[in-house]
């Protein structure tokens, strides 16, 4: 059993004696099996031994407790339940006071919630992030808070399911009291309020019982139907806060429970816990050494990626040398950097003192020379590989030995990019995505010839940005360009659908923005402009080429596939609309009719297929990476798992029938899946993976 609960006696100053009880199950004290068998029999005996006259319950330094233990989820909880072992701390006749180090989340929370008084360091943080998970806080959480901080205050700290610093969260009530100091000054203080606590009368001390003061919550049933758009979790949520405010604490367990139960064993939360581990697994690479992050960045090119790369690097604690070598672009790039954080000023999100000092660790410069104690060099220029192999030529000319050379390309061979200096080795992809200081996700390409060190040079750097990091092959697009790009858009606009229907289908699915809209803001002359420099005549793209030619670029020239108006929010025109039905008439194609569902196999079933391609050419190391790059990189939404694992959920052989149907090529892995009824991570499915990925890479581990 994981996880268990040591108990230290300890003297306070008036005599009396104080039991620490410290939940111990690294890494983050989950209350795993272990951890609540131990609560139990330790709340068992502080009832018993009538020389401990009051507890602190802790977590050591640094943690205080992540929650439950979500790999139980999956397997079932066995042991005493998490309600249980709460309303036990919280009817204890001895006061039980937690004193909080680090994270108290979701269960955490909840007992903390329990105990009687709740102490907390500077380094302490509160948090139910339930809601991230697809279900709610079901030991007591949805309950207990609003009985301590009011129904609003509750919906809005659960649904969001941000957890908040210490010092805040003693303003919201959360906390008591804070203590100064490190994790044993707030020990020693633990020890000393319960000590005086004893023999008090607990009952007003006690969250569980009576009911939350009365609010009206629909307005937040509109607001989080809005902001969380799809999830069920957070509409139950406020459910159970309605009943903290209609019920007495007993009954209102019951619908905290039941709605509970409803979500966890639907497909949100299983998709959502799924996405956890795989958000945590892809950084993981077999075979790949730890390295050291680098210090400091070069970055060549001081555009919108590499301004943007730039203000990434320094908020992580990452010297930057930005170069261009028109003083004009670097000029601009460093205006950009300063509005942005002026910008951060004016919102109160970072301090003068905090850009000053963030501004001081860019330095701009127009000369190679200066790149020569990097760590580092990401070149950040616009995608043409004669003018990128001219950059990394210069790169391996005034690097020092050792410095990993990065391409931001989002799709060129860096392979092709790497013959272009005398360390082939040394060369790697940094894939950001625009704009690259918000986009969490980072993929880091493996050239043939990188070297594994420099890849895990690359992995380390990711770490350091916080970026969500997954080493992809070297192939067009890499993995979530690739997969996406795929997608069956062209084939529905060019066979009779209009904007708005795809968009729809795709918003209500669950995507932040339809593929249509998505292309209004890219914009349409970045890609128009390319495939007339190369002459390009592609048969899928007529729609594209009539709006391209129409100089309706989106967003930015007010019209696309969409009008938009000074705020840019688009409505349907139609022009356009006359537009694309020009091309139908030109290709006799009639206006249609499909269903959501319909619509959604087009768009997104060839993803699924590219994804199994991408994993039987060793391309990415696990279906989970595939999903990882789609929800971080284009926003598929979280709670289907992404791209792979839907695809899963539908069922491989109804997923290779239908992309048959569509007359694509199946992957023969989806083929082999669908026929041996695969299912995801899988002991069957991961071993055909793994041999993919073994044959491509493991020689050269
Ligand atoms: N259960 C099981 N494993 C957990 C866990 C949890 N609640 N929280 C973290 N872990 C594991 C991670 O999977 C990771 O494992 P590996 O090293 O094997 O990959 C390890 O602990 C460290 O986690 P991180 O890499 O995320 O470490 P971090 O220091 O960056 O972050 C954290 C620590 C802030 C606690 C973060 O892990 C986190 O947010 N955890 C989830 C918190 C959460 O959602 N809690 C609610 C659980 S549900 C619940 O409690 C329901 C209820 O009401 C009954």
């Amino acid at each position: 059993m994981k996880g268990q609960v040591l108990c230290e006696k300890r003297t306070a100053s008036d005599g009396s004696c104080v039991a620490v009880l410290t939940m111990d199950n690294k890494p983050v004290n989950a209350l795993s099996a272990g951890v609540r068998v131990g609560l139990e029999k330790q709340l068992q005996e502080l009832t018993a031994d009538s020389s401990v006259k009051a507890a602190v319950l802790s977590g050591g330094p640094g943690v205080f407790c992540g929650g439950a233990d979500i790999s139980e989820f999956a397997t079932g909880v066995e042991g005493p339940s998490l309600t249980d072992i709460i309303a036990a701390i919280e009817n204890s006749e001895k006061p039980v006071v937690a004193a909080i180090d680090g994270v108290s989340l979701g269960g955490g929370y909840e007992v903390a919630l329990g105990c009687h008084w709740r102490l907390a360091s500077s380094r302490a943080q509160a948090g139910l992030p339930e809601v991230n998970l697809g279900i709610l806080p079901g030991a007591g959480g949805t309950q207990r808070l609003p009985r301590l901080i009011g129904a609003e205050k509750s919906v809005d700290f659960i649904c969001r399911g941000t957890p908040m610093k210490a010092q805040k969260a003693v303003q919201l009530g959360l906390y008591d009291q804070l203590v100064d100091g490190d994790y044993s000054s707030l020990l020693q203080a633990a020890v000393e309020f319960a000590a005086k606590a004893a023999g008090q009368d607990l009952t007003l001390r006690r969250l569980g019982r009576g009911k939350a003061k009365a609010a009206e919550l629909s307005q937040k049933r509109q607001e989080y139907a809005k902001s969380r758009k799809g999830e069920l979790a957070p509409q139950a949520i406020i459910s159970c806060v309605e009943a903290a405010v209609a019920q007495d604490f007993q009954d209102a367990m019951k619908v905290e429970f039941s709605e509970f139960c409803k979500l966890m064993v639907g497909p949100q939360a299983q998709a959502l816990q799924y996405m956890f581990f795989a958000q945590r697994q892809c950084q993981k690479v077999p075979g790949l050494d730890k390295a050291a992050a680098p210090g400091t960045c070069g970055i060549v090119g001081a555009g919108l990626m590499g301004s943007g790369i730039a203000m990434c690097c320094a908020e992580n604690g990452i010297k930057v040398v930005l170069l261009d070598i028109d003083q004009k672009n670097l000029d601009r790039g460093m205006t950009a950097i300063k509005k942005n954080y002026a910008r951060s000023v004016e919102r109160k999100s970072k301090s003068q003192a905090q850009v000053d000092g963030l501004l001081a660790s860019i330095t701009p410069s127009t000369s190679y020379d200066s790149l020569g104690h990097c760590d580092i060099v990401v070149e950040a220029v616009f995608e043409n590989m004669d003018l990128k192999r001219k950059i990394f030529a210069e790169l391996d000319r005034v690097c020092k030995p050792g410095c990993v050379l990065a391409s931001n390309t989002s799709g060129l061979n860096i392979d092709s990019i790497a013959e272009a200096t005398k360390r082939p080795q040394d060369v790697v992809g940094c894939h950001f995505f625009s704009p690259a200081n918000v986009m969490p996700l980072l993929e880091n390409v493996r050239g043939p010839r990188t070297a594994p060190q420099v890849m895990a040079k690359a992995m380390a750097f990711g770490a350091k940005l916080k970026k969500v990091t997954c080493l992809v092959g070297n192939c067009p697009g890499f993995i979530a360009n690739r997969v996406m790009n795929v997608s069956g858009w062209t084939h529905l606009i060019q066979g009779g659908l209009l904007p708005h229907q795809i968009d729809a289908a795709a918003e209500a699915f669950g995507m932040r923005m339809g593929p249509t809209r998505m292309m209004d803001l890219v914009g349409l002359d970045l890609f128009g402009r390319e495939r007339e420099r190369k002459g390009e005549q592609d048969p899928d793209r007529v729609v594209f080429d009539a709006m391209y030619k129409a100089s309706r670029f989106g967003q930015k020239s007010g019209k696309g596939y969409y009008s938009y108006d000074a705020s840019r929010r688009h409505s349907r025109d139609p022009e356009a609309e006359a537009l694309i039905q020009q091309v139908w008439k030109n290709l006799g194609v009639q206006p249609r009719e499909m269903s959501q569902e319909e619509i959604i196999d087009v768009l997104y079933l060839p993803v699924v297929n590219e994804g199994f391609k991408c994993l039987e050419e060793g391309m990415a190391l696990r279906a989970s990476d595939i999903d990882v790059c789609c929800v971080f990189g284009y926003n598929w939404p979280r709670y289907t798992g992404g791209p792979m694992k839907w695809g899963f959920s539908l069922g491989l052989d109804q997923v290779l029938a239908k992309v048959e149907k569509m007359g694509l090529k199946p992957s023969e892995l989806l083929k082999e899946g669908a026929q041996k009824k695969w299912r995801i991570n899988s002991k069957e499915f991961n071993a055909g993976v793994a041999s993919a990925w073994n044959s491509r890479w493991t020689s050269k581990l």
